[in-house]
């Protein structure tokens, strides 16, 4: 049997044009955006955070933790790194290893689309997928149009739900599920969280306020800043303690991260007896968060005894939340789980059960931390599968 076309990229996002320039001639992407690589695009304000100098599989959550090893040791930072200086595209580092292009990130776009066209695969945008369905050693795409495209080889590379309102959707993992593919639990991450009640009522008050913290939730412990919102809490660190978060649980904030709370407190004591312990706080946090977290002691440090001291210890260091909820896929940076790693080949993402069929970036069960970790998956993951096409 003949085909249209060797391989068919379903998804012209981070993976999908990671992939497309790897896997060369005779390959097409679709997508039925208006534009390449809208995420990365937006990413990073605009910056796009494209990589983490640290990059590892450990910083990311799979049912596999071992699946990312392979891709990720094959195509590292270094490697995005080295194709960034090929094209001229130069960067900083921000924090933590977080690398942000200097100029736009449409500079990653336009670098990726030179590198599909170099390896002579082409781009169709505004194309909308109705049905795929399998052929004897390979596959048909049909679109909307009612055109059927034939392909030895599919890629899905459609990410996963975070963002509908830019047509994030779950038809990868519906895909998936069509062809005998399991997917794992999926749930928005990487997202803030909300509060509702007499809770969010004297959150509110903190709103706009910001703190280094260390956010603890389940296993995982993140220090960075904390941004108190109208709708409950936001920041680096809350959104990446979001992705180790379930309903009905707490979440601990130390807000004196690295000290040692009561000991601090007793020398405020011994260095500023006069002051109220909201004012004495306020040396180590923001005004409103100190007055907040001490507001309940209407005396001066002086007059704290020592099980006061201790509680207020407690509060500051311990701080005990339960969060109603997040904001969902509308704000959520990733889609943590998706279509399960035990049925694809870890050395270049082919099924195992259907041959000719690959699962690349977002919509795979790996997600990355904050902090240009799930952009290196998608580089990882995508030039896996292309270098194998
Ligand atoms: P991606 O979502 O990039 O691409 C999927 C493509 O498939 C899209 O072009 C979409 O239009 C297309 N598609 C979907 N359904 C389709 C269908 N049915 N038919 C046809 N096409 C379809 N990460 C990071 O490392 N650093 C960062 O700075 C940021 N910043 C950031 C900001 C914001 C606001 C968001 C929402 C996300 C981030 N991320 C990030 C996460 C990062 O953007 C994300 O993990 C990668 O874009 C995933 O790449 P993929 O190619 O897998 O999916």
């Amino acid at each position: 049997m003949s085909f249209d076309h060797r391989c068919i990229v379903l998804g012209a996002g981070a993976a999908g044009l990671m992939c497309a320039a790897h896997a060369g001639p005779g390959t097409l992407v679709l997508d039925h955006a208006r534009a390449p690589g809208e995420k990365i695009r937006i990413s990073g304000g605009g910056r796009c955070n494209f990589t983490n100098l640290h990059a590892g599989p450990e910083n990311y959550l799979s049912e596999n933790p071992h699946f990312a090893k392979s891709a990720l040791a094959r195509y590292t930072q270094l490697d995005f790194i080295d194709l960034l200086a090929r094209h001229d595209v130069t960067w900083h580092e921000k924090t933590l290893g977080q690398l942000f292009c200097d100029g736009s990130a449409q500079e990653i776009v336009t670098l990726l689309l030179l590198e599909m066209e170099r390896a002579g695969a082409g781009l169709r945008l505004k194309a909308h997928i109705s049905e795929v369905d399998r052929l004897p050693g390979g596959f048909a795409v049909l679109l909307a149009t009612g055109e059927r495209l034939t392909t030895q080889r599919l890629v899905v590379a459609t990410g996963g739900k975070s963002i509908p309102r830019m047509g994030a959707s779950d038809f990868g993992h519906r895909l998936a599920r069509q062809f005998g593919h399991q997917v794992t639990e999926t749930r928005p991450a990487l997202v803030p969280f909300t509060f509702t009640g007499p809770v969010l009522e004297s959150l509110r008050s903190l709103a706009g306020v910001s703190a280094q913290a260390r956010v603890t939730a389940g296993s995982a412990t993140f220090e960075e800043a904390v941004l108190f919102t109208h709708r409950g809490l936001s920041g680096p660190a809350i959104l990446q303690a979001s992705s180790y978060w379930r309903e009905g649980t707490e979440i601990v904030l130390d807000l004196l991260p690295r000290r040692d709370a009561e000991a601090t407190l007793r020398s405020l004591r011994a260095k500023t007896p006069r002051k109220s312990p909201a004012r004495a706080l306020a040396a180590l946090l923001p005004a409103r968060l100190a007055a907040y977290l001490a507001g309940g002691f209407a005396c001066n440090m002086a007059d704290l005894s020592d099980r006061q001291l201790g509680a207020l210890a407690r509060t500051v260091a311990a701080w005990h939340l339960s969060p109603a909820g997040t904001e969902g896929y509308r704000t959520a940076e990733v889609t943590l789980g998706g279509v399960a790693t035990d049925a694809l080949d870890a050395r270049n993402m082919e099924s195992r059960i259907v041959p000719g069929l690959y699962f690349i970036g977002e919509v795979v069960d790996v997600t990355g931390w904050l902090g240009g970790f799930n952009f290196q998956w998608a580089w990882s993951s995508g030039w896996a599968a292309g270098a194998a096409i």
